[in-house]
């Protein structure tokens, strides 16, 4: 089925509710393809929501490419100037190049080797708040976690790191006045400036680090090096601190969740993988066509942009059972939050160990997860974000 609207999906308005999960339902069932007539993108775009046609529009062989860029927002006569140097907006042979070159610095491997790295910062941050006051997840324990583990891969040096995880925090909290102070288009320029720096740093004293890594290859320019950085700080931080709150939402709503994950009545990893599909962080991606294409009965011409709704595909009554409700051990759980096709999330096995992290530590730990007051969310388009999770922990 069809529908078109007059409706500017891009608005972040739209998603500080959770009726953003009903009209999602809605669109999906039908397998509606939307027009957003523009406004929040210069020409508009079409957006689909099933599971199928978002996997349609990202699959390994589809007629679509992220190089003009992969976010609403998109303007086709300026296209994202990142495209065909940084990773997600990049095709073929740099593509191939970055993922070869990145891909062994956040391998199952190299997660595993962080692991601990995360173990001690979830702790830190445990000692911090239980049987303490009411915490804000969202502020206090979402974002850390991921910063530190992104700053530990960079190599930037811990004396730096508390500066960079609160610049971090302002450049991906969204267009939301919880931030203010200090804008994320001026933190982001921060945090590149900070990583021109690294890279000076880098180029004189190398080591394992990303930054080393990316400077090794004599091809890439120093432009493609700062962008790259850039990617994988966006990639790890803006998606996975929502994850991880999301993770503690679970735990204080889902009877049981937190004595069946300490017991080991439920295999962690599937938990990780319904906290990914319950809370699905990305909540959009764009493609632009490259030649013809026929989507959901409707042909579109070369140049045209679609944008894939990932919860929404998440949530899709098709594909999942009762699809609004947490089910610790939902088995098969097809989720699409890391994406899918040849752009699929490179930070993979890093987001699983730091949520699988988080809940183990969680459940050894406290024995309640108290909700305080329902949780407020981001106004946002790129993620579907927390604004804020209030909660109580009492200790075990
Ligand atoms: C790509 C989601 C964590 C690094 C992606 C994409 C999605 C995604 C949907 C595909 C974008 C597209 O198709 O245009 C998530 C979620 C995460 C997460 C939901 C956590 C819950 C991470 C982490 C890192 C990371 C921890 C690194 C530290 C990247 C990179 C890409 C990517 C480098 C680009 C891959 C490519 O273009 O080939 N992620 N991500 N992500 N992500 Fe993640």
């Amino acid at each position: 089925m069809q529908t078109t609207t007059a409706v500017d999906l891009g608005n972040p308005d739209l998603y500080t509710s959770l009726d953003r999960h009903d009209r999602w339902r809605e669109y999906a069932a039908e397998d509606a393809m939307v027009w957003s007539e523009p406004g929040s993108s210069p020409g508009g775009f079409w957006s689909v929501f099933s599971h199928r046609a978002c996997a349609a529009v990202l699959g390994p062989s589809a007629p679509f490419t992220s190089e003009y860029g992969m976010m609403i927002g998109f303007d086709r006569d300026h296209p994202d100037n990142s495209g065909g140097q940084m990773m997600v907006v990049s095709e073929q042979d740099q593509h191939r190049k970055l993922r070869k070159l990145v891909g062994p610095l956040l391998s199952r491997a190299a997660a595993r080797k962080l692991s601990e790295r995360v173990r001690t910062e979830v702790s830190a941050v445990l000692d911090r708040v239980l049987d303490g006051d009411v915490c804000d997840v969202a502020a206090a324990i979402g974002p850390r976690i991921p910063a530190a583990v992104v700053c530990e891969i960079l190599g930037v040096p811990a004396e730096d790191q508390d500066m960079l995880i609160d610049l971090t925090n302002h450049a991906f909290g969204g267009e939301d006045e919880l931030f203010d102070g200090m804008t994320p288009r001026q933190a982001h320029t921060e945090i590149l400036v900070y990583f021109d720096e690294l890279i000076t740093a880098r180029r004189e004293s190398p080591g394992e680090d990303l930054v080393s890594t990316l400077l090794s290859d004599d091809e890439l320019s120093i432009d493609d090096v700062l962008l790259n950085c850039d990617n994988v700080l966006i990639g790890g931080n803006e998606t996975t601190r929502h994850a991880i709150t999301g993770a503690v939402h679970a735990f204080a709503t889902v009877p049981g969740l937190l004595a069946q994950v300490r017991d080991g009545d439920v295999d962690v990893d599937t938990v990780v993988d319904e906290v990914l599909r319950w809370t699905s962080p990305a909540m959009h991606v764009l493609r632009v066509t490259t030649g013809e294409v026929t989507l959901n009965g409707r042909d579109l011409e070369l140049g045209t942009p679609v944008v894939a709704w990932l919860p929404a595909a998440n949530r899709d009554p098709a594909v999942f059972e009762d699809p609004d409700t947490f089910r610790p051990g939902r088995k098969p759980n097809r989720h699409i939050a890391f994406g899918h096709g040849m752009h699929h999330c490179l930070g993979s096995a890093l987001a699983r160990i730091e949520l699988a992290v988080v809940l183990r530590e969680v459940a050894a730990r406290v024995s309640r997860v108290e909700l305080t007051k329902e949780p407020s969310w981001l106004r946002a388009v790129v993620v579907q974000g927390y604004r804020e999770l209030p909660v109580r922990f009492t200790g075990r």
